[in-house]
């Protein structure tokens, strides 16, 4: 069985749409009703308001929650800077700090799992971005490897809103409006400022961040394609309230303009009792998109694969969009079936979760990352290219049991020192074009 029929039905653990405004308790009656702030919240709970756009955002990008919890965010000890750690040392916020971008083809291999103990949280490390953190524009792409579960730990991300691509291995996700469970196929969204926890149930974790400092993530218009499409409202999943009522010595952590910062805390801050609002965490399965392509001639481009979106303030430009390319059925007749060459004004950054991109016959690994920057020329390597030139279009094909993902952006997304030097940028990719050879013949049409 591909790893694409693995379906299960989540709908009933999670509440389901995209954005909406959720209402949920987990005790009878926590959950003011008709008001947000009463004189006195039910069994004693604090109400707090956590806004994750301006209060006066259009009503249509408006997006906050009223949590109803057993301590205020508030009640913790001053924070203190975390220095010196190898990996934390490897995070970057502000891409106006970075070597100059070579205009290179540049792919990587999967990152190494960690040799010492390393939670989801210390097992970042920043791979690229643009923009910066403190001017909250742009975003930061780094990738994941972690071999131990957050123990009494908690972290929030005061620079952008996270989202999680796992490769490898499921992520627990405790947070203060409830728990996600992601497994690889999935993808989890936590809104800026968000408290949580991650533990790991196959003990070993691999996979993409991208950090996105600018506009929250939300679904495309869908244009001509209609009412219906890509990844439909309903199959995004927000967890219900869950709150733990813990005491001890824990420890806060949160990430604010790419610096790492600890607090004591004497209690667990996932005590949110009840909550409603439509800023919350969300989880999607990508095997629910729903690919459409061309059942003609030529395909699309890749646009028409978009699941989220960053918008940006030009209409019609994104700061971020999140491309995936799943399996699908190769229809088009007569014409060239894998991605064309190109170059783009948008620049790309490429992981693969499963199996094999169809552009690229071999280098391109699960867990592993190329980068595509602004008029950088790429397409299928040479293998692909008279493979795909040769082949027999007059039947459908499947592309199966693959997944590869983009993170498009409008601006360069400047590799760090770390991408550039680590042993894991492989020095011949440009190899994979080099037997692209001429076929030119004037003679012969
Ligand atoms: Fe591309």
């Amino acid at each position: 069985m591909s790893a694409f029929e693995t379906h299960t039905d989540a709908s009933r653990q999670y509440q389901s749409g995209f954005a909406n405004d959720f209402a949920t308790e987990a005790l009878p009656g926590a959950l003011p009703l008709g008001r947000n702030s009463p004189q006195r919240a039910a069994y004693g709970l604090y109400a707090e308001q956590l806004s994750g756009t301006a209060f006066t955002a259009p009503r249509a990008h408006n997006r906050r929650s009223w949590l109803y919890r057993i301590r205020p965010g508030a009640v913790h000890k001053p924070f203190t800077r975390i220095t010196g750690d190898r990996l934390r040392a490897k995070l970057v916020a502000n891409f106006a700090d970075v070597p100059p971008t070579p205009p290179n083809q540049l792919r990587w291999d999967p990152l190494p799992m960690p040799a010492e103990p390393t939670d989801f949280i210390d097992g970042w490390v920043t791979m690229a971005g643009n923009g910066a953190a403190e001017s909250m524009s742009g975003c930061a792409i780094h990738l994941y490897a972690a071999n131990r579960s957050m123990q009494d730990r908690f972290f929030y991300d005061s620079d952008g809103e996270l989202l999680i691509v796992p490769q490898q291995g499921r992520l627990s996700i405790a947070t203060e409006l409830g728990k996600l469970d992601v497994a690889p196929f999935e993808i989890a969204v936590i809104p800026r400022g968000v408290r949580f926890s991650v533990a790991l149930p196959d003990g070993e974790a691999r996979g993409y961040v991208c950090e996105n400092f600018g506009a929250l993530l939300q679904l495309p218009d869908l244009g001509p394609i209609g009412s219906n499409g890509l990844a439909n409202p309903r199959d995004f999943l927000t967890p219900h309230a869950a709150y733990e009522d813990r005491e001890g010595d824990f420890e806060l952590v949160t990430k604010l303009n790419g610096a790492l910062w600890r607090a004591d805390i004497g209690h667990s801050p996932l005590d949110v009792v009840a909550w409603h609002g439509n800023y919350a965490p969300y989880k999607y399965d990508l095997r629910h998109f729903n690919t459409i392509g061309s059942i003609s001639f030529d395909h699309p481009d890749p646009s028409i694969f978009l699941v989220l979106q960053s918008p940006s303030d030009t209409p019609g430009v994104d700061s971020i969009d999140f491309v995936i390319f799943p399996p699908r059925w190769l229809a088009a007749e007569d014409t060239f079936r894998p991605p064309w060459f190109h170059r783009n004004v948008a620049s790309e950054f490429m992981g693969l979760v499963h199996g094999v991109y169809d552009a690229k016959a071999e280098g391109f690994l699960p867990g592993g990352a190329s980068l595509h920057n602004c008029m950088s020329g790429h397409g299928p390597d040479a293998e692909t290219f008279e493979k795909a030139s040769k082949s027999d279009t007059s039947k459908p094909a499947k592309v199966g049991d693959t997944l590869a993902f983009m993170f498009e952006t409008r601006t360069l997304i400047k590799p760090t020192q770390f991408a550039l030097e680590t042993a894991q940028l492989q020095a011949n990719y440009y190899e994979c074009w080099q037997g692209l050879t001429k076929h030119f013949n004037p003679e012969q049409r």
